[in-house]
């Protein structure tokens, strides 16, 4: 039994709201070890003009933008955040790009208030590896719900390593996360392939990357 299995040491939900309002003004600091898988997984959602797309877990809304920047004014782009000051801060970033099209919502990745079949894709950076095992499962069977059949999920998160020095670098991730789980932002490493094939998503693509030694990857599944 590993140690995620014995217990889940992350964060409630009511701490990773507290958390990340808190947290928000200087979130961008975890970009020492996501910014480059984040770049990756936005040019692999590939979002086009005429889309309507949704982004879970918008944070400050880095990401949100880039993708309301790409749909160039035609489409609708949704954001849903726990956390009412990511929501906020999203708004107030997409409100200055000037593009419109967009709505930003406070909710949770497991209960979207969206019909059935409506999206043509979902985007879900480093918010998977915040919640327990059975909130993944039923945040992913959320995405499918709302995915047109052929609908794109690309998702992003800390994993496991593949050499020594990753494997130790994401055992210590996982040690203080098992300990202190504020201290690295209630995340921890992660492989969402069995996830998504509990859901009945064909697998596209895994990429695997590196950054400052804390793996991550990068996942690109399509709705059956
Ligand atoms: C580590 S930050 C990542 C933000 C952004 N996606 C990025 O990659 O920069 C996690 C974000 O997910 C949000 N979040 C956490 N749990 C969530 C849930 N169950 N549903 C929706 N958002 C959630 C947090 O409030 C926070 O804004």
């Amino acid at each position: 039994m590993t140690m995620l299995q014995k217990h889940h040491a992350g964060l409630s939900r009511d701490e990773v709201r507290l958390y990340y309002n808190h947290r928000c003004q200087v979130s961008w600091l975890d970009d020492w070890y996501s910014s480059r898988a984040k770049a990756l997984a936005l040019k692999l959602f590939d979002p086009r003009p005429g889309q309507r797309l949704l982004e879970v877990g918008v944070g400050t809304g880095q990401c949100f933008v880039e993708i309301l920047k790409r749909l160039q004014g035609q489409g609708e782009l949704y954001g849903v955040d726990l956390s009412p000051e990511m929501v906020r801060l999203t708004n107030q970033r997409a409100a200055a790009s000037g593009y419109s099209g967009y709505r930003v919502i406070e909710g949770a990745a497991d209960k979207l208030p969206f019909v059935d079949q409506s999206f043509d894709g979902v985007f879900c950076t480093y918010v998977l590896d915040l919640l327990p095992q059975q909130e993944i499962v039923q945040a992913l069977g959320e995405f499918q719900r709302i995915l047109r059949p052929g609908g794109r999920v690309v998702l992003a998160g800390l994993t496991p390593g593949q050499c020594p020095f990753t494997r130790l670098t994401a055992w210590l991730w996982t040690f203080i996360y098992c300990r202190v789980p504020l201290a690295v932002g209630g995340c921890r490493p992660l492989s969402l392939a069995p996830y998504l094939r509990r859901r009945q998503f064909a697998h596209l693509q895994r990429h695997y990357l590196v950054q400052r030694g804390v793996p991550s990857e990068i996942m690109v599944a399509s709705r059956l």
